[in-house]
């Protein structure tokens, strides 16, 4: 992993999606999360502040060791215990049924093989717990999606891997989750190529 990946792009990411509309959605969103936790993609740490008071524990994993070197201070501070750990999503070391929630934000648009990652947070789901995913993907808008397959070369160079293209709901479904709540809309604040978001709940 070069220099850009590890070192600059965490602060670019954290920078960027630290900015109060996004901490808002991620309140809200987090609400409903319940039981033993997987975040998948944790990043800097930015969801940490926004969990419920019931959740106490969670284990929060990311490719990334620059991201994870920028998150240590969230875990840190934050009253839940996390398991902090520098993982492949792909290649999940957690044994089967193991999870009441898996959360995902603004994560399956870079993972590389995402739907060995889909196939994985389905493993390691408990029977009946719950993906919670809040995305950006694939405008139902012939114009945007237009912009979006231009710009997506781009954006995968500059945001070490990120699609701005892929349908999430159509990629979830088809790794056996079954999406039981979802709602489109373009985030607030947010040029439409990038903001048009997928927010939902899917199950095993
Ligand atoms: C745009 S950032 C979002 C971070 C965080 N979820 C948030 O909401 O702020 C995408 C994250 O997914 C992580 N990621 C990409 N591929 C991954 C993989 N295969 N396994 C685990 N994490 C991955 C990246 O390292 C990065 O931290």
């Amino acid at each position: 992993m070069g220099f850009y990946a590890r070192v600059i792009f965490p602060w670019a990411c954290d920078l960027i999606m630290s900015v109060p509309h996004l901490a808002e959605a991620r309140r809200e969103f987090l609400a409903q999360v319940t039981g033993e936790v997987l975040e998948i993609g944790f990043g800097t740490g930015l969801n940490l502040p926004h969990y419920p008071e019931h959740v106490r524990k969670i284990t929060a994993i990311d490719v990334n060791p620059g991201m994870h070197a920028r998150a240590e201070k969230r875990v840190c501070a934050s009253p839940i215990a996390v398991d902090h750990r520098i993982i492949n999503g792909e290649r999940l070391p957690m044994p089967d049924n193991s999870f009441d929630s898996v959360v995902s934000t603004w994560t399956l648009c870079s993972i590389k093989n995402v739907e060995r990652a889909l196939r994985e947070i389905r493993r390691v789901l408990k029977p009946g717990g719950r993906f919670f995913f809040m995305e950006h993907g694939l405008s139902d808008d012939p114009a945007v999606q237009r912009w979006q397959h231009l710009l997506n070369p781009l954006e995968k160079l500059i945001a070490d891997g990120c699609h701005l293209n892929r349908n999430i709901p159509e990629i979830i479904e088809r790794q056996g989750l079954r999406i039981v709540k979802l709602d489109r809309f373009y985030m607030d604040k947010t040029p439409k190529t990038h903001g048009y978001t997928y927010r939902g709940v899917a199950t095993k």
